[in-house]
């Protein structure tokens, strides 16, 4: 990666920062899920960032991928809060970071445990870590704490216009002996559960993406597809188009385009076990000579 790259997405990654520590200060009981996500997403343009996916903001029993319907009605109340927000600059995802925010007061261990698995990984990365490695530090932090690591979910390589890429970076003791190799950026996110430690799709998907290009006939549709191929491939939000389309119009394309087959939906991801809760902590990093969080402020 040349020098001008990689300041690109040191860039993203000081404003993921920014952006995630901004709305930590949103998250009160009271205050209105929608306007958290919204704000958080202007903070990021206003720093000069562009949001790389919907700023997900998940409750309790859900690890990821909600995001506030438009209109959504939610109120932050005791809940225990995941904030996980991706910015990119010119393309570069340099920010995928996260934090969980416990309005309950009662889950301090679990916001400690998958923390602490987070600082734990960070400090064995470098060039040649085996991936497993990686894992088995998460593993056994999020152990110690008497919780389970979520094992189905796994950190990713970040790139140019690419949000989950190689290698998947494991939240367990995979024994996979696959280095990490000079130039990789990569997010580490270990989640921590009080469950069983896994997550299956569950709920209405507020998030989607495209993934392959076809011929559309509907010229409503078609008009809204103009206005998704401004995301680049990236994650977009239902709420991000019924800003500048009428909702019931928004929400015919979107099922056109996934009957296709030419956009993929992200249901949000719910432990398997009943009234569990879970934790993640997130940071993106540069794997160089030097190792280079990009999302510590
Ligand atoms: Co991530």
């Amino acid at each position: 990666m040349d020098e001008e790259t990689l300041k690109k997405y040191i860039r993203a990654g000081k404003i993921a920062a920014e952006a995630l520590e901004y709305g930590r200060g949103l998250v009160k009981p009271g205050l209105k899920v929608l306007d958290c996500a919204e704000k958080i997403e202007a903070k990021i343009v206003s720093l000069g960032g562009i949001p790389a996916f919907p700023v997900n903001i998940s409750f309790d029993e859900t690890a990821a991928h909600y995001t506030p319907a438009p209109n959504d009605p939610l109120l932050f109340d005791r809940q225990v809060v995941k904030l996980d927000v991706g910015v990119h600059v010119g393309g570069c995802v340099g920010g995928d970071t996260a934090a969980t925010i416990d309005l309950s007061g009662k889950y301090t261990d679990l916001v400690k445990a998958s923390r602490e698995a987070l600082e734990a990984a960070l400090k064995v990365v470098q060039i040649g870590t085996p991936l497993g490695k990686i894992g088995k530090e998460i593993e056994d932090t999020i152990q110690s704490f008497g919780f389970k690591p979520v094992r189905n979910l796994s950190g990713h390589g970040i790139g140019e216009f690419m949000i989950h890429g190689e290698p998947s970076i494991p939240n367990y003791d995979t024994e996979d002996e696959t280095p990490l190799e000079e130039g990789m950026t990569i997010a580490i996110e270990p989640f921590a559960s009080t469950g069983v430690g896994l997550i299956q799709d569950k709920g209405l998907p507020q998030i989607h993406s495209i993934i392959a290009n076809k011929p559309v006939r509907n010229i409503g549709t078609r008009q809204i597809l103009k206005k998704i191929d401004t995301y680049e491939g990236l994650p977009f939000a239902t709420r991000w188009l019924a800003k500048d389309f009428p909702l019931f119009k928004v929400q015919f394309a979107l099922r056109e385009l996934n009957q296709l087959e030419t956009l993929h939906s992200y249901p949000p991801l719910v432990e398997r076990t009943p009234n569990s809760f879970i934790s993640q902590a997130e940071h993106s990093v540069y794997v160089g000579d030097k190792v280079i969080v990009m999302t510590k402020l």
